[in-house]
């Protein structure tokens, strides 16, 4: 993958394309029409690219492990329903990402309910909906879902999700895991296993490890899921039952600054026979599935933002083009959304400059604060009032993990191109 001018170039050339006049295509339709059609600013999915992402992902996985959706990422139904259409199961954080994915026509055994904060009425809502798993954090949610699932009847199979006495630098693993809210320290694993056996309406049937979100590199993920694959089997011992589901969590990363190289699906692949024999040689592991539930990964690269030009000024030697686009519909765009150093997204001009040479270009919204700003030194041509700028690798955590209410504009459109057609999946205001 290219570096920072060429990073946008050579995404567009991935996953888009330009028409003779200059003009961005998404799954073969001008952004410009899309625009004038639906409204500014918009947010396109391609469901194209999204298949052929998850395809990749599966194929360079098979044998090892399912590909499963994180919903958080994106979670428009018409996006859950490209994943469902592929084979995805999906991972849900809310009652109200279950109805998503319900609605998609996900079936229910296929749902995943993680999060370090599941609250009665979000547990009595899957529980009745006959979610598949629930991954337990912490032991007030154990005793949440023991007392939902005796109200209802039912034994609710759950998993413990750890969080690991190690943490990832390169390749490997080193002693010494982080505090976290997230899953239960490994030190107290055993103790939660017996816990979790304690309850009669509970099942104990799996793992769940989620080791952190946008890693690059392979070798990694790698260490990562053999971290997991030896807690699983810590499990076993435990319980002396085999396990039903591992899961490795999602985390895969995509390209979104300079330098960003994009993970490779070879190195990965090449990782994984050590990975499966590990899983055969045991037999408490050996019929167990292993699950990933990626969301960046999966649907980042599928879409873009697009906002339109109300004003170009110089401002002592800096140039700014002003839009209708900003952080309150991307706030990770704007660098506010936990990135400590603010970098770039890859930006485009919807329409390019025809060879005209690029100059560093200060990208802002139209919010009263300087915080609102979508690229500090984009490499753009020449835009005036009218002209339309479209923000890449925006398909994941882009509008509902942003400050909507913020100055009160209205909600952005979001449309998914499928087969040529544009679908309107949310209205704008
Ligand atoms: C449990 C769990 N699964 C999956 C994800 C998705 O992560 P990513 O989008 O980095 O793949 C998250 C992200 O917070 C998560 O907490």
């Amino acid at each position: 993958m290219a570096d920072a001018p060429d990073l946008a170039a050579a995404l567009i050339a991935e996953n888009f394309s330009r028409d003779s006049g200059g003009v961005l295509h998404v799954g073969g339709l001008p952004l410009t029409e899309l625009a004038k059609k639906f409204g500014t600013p918009l947010f396109v999915y391609d469901s194209g690219t999204m298949r052929r992402t998850y395809r990749a992902l599966h194929e360079a996985v098979a044998g090892f492990a399912e590909v499963d959706f994180s919903v958080k990422a994106n979670p428009s139904p018409a996006v859950i329903r490209v994943f469902h259409e592929e084979g995805a199961g999906a991972e849900i954080a809310s009652g109200a990402e279950f109805a998503a994915a319900v609605e998609a026509g996900v079936p229910p055994e296929k749902i995943l309910f993680a999060g370090p904060g599941k609250g009665a009425a979000d547990l009595d809502r899957v529980i009745a909906g006959g979610i598949g798993e629930i991954h337990l954090e912490n032991r007030e949610e154990l005793a949440r879902v023991a007392a939902s699932a005796e109200r209802h009847g039912v034994t609710v199979r759950v998993a413990l999700r750890i969080n690991p006495g190690a943490t990832a630098q390169g390749g490997a693993m080193r002693m010494g895991g982080k505090p976290s809210p997230f899953g239960f320290d490994e030190e107290e694993m055993d103790a939660a296993i017996d816990a979790v056996e304690a309850q009669a309406s509970l099942r104990l049937i799996g793992l769940h490890l989620f080791a952190g979100t946008q890693g690059l590199k392979a070798e990694t993920l790698l260490g990562q899921w053999t971290y997991g694959l030896g807690l699983a089997a810590r499990i076993v011992r435990r319980t002396g039952r085999p396990l039903e589901t591992i899961d490795l969590g999602g985390g895969l990363g995509i390209p979104y600054f300079s330098g960003d190289a994009a993970l490779d699906l070879g190195t990965l692949r090449a990782g994984l026979p050590d990975l499966i024999a590990t899983l055969r040689a045991d037999p408490g592991l050996a019929s167990a599935r292993v699950v990933l539930e990626p969301g960046r990964y999966l649907v980042g690269p599928a879409g873009v933002y697009v906002a339109r030009v109300l004003a170009v000024k110089d401002s002592r030697g800096t140039r700014f083009v002003i839009t209708d686009g900003g952080m309150h519909h991307h706030l990770a765009a704007s660098g506010n959304l936990g990135q400590i150093v603010k970098r770039d997204f890859p930006l485009a001009a919807v329409v390019d400059g025809g060879g005209v040479e690029p100059s560093a270009t200060a990208v802002v919204g139209p919010l009263c604060t300087p915080l609102d700003m979508l690229a500090r030194a984009a490499p753009l041509p020449p835009l005036a009032e009218g002209d339309l700028v479209a923000v890449l690798q925006s398909g994941a955590y882009g509008l509902t993990a942003s400050p909507t209410g913020f100055l009160s504009h209205p909600m952005p459109a979001e449309v998914l191109v499928e087969g040529g057609r544009a679908i309107l999946i949310r209205l704008q205001g």
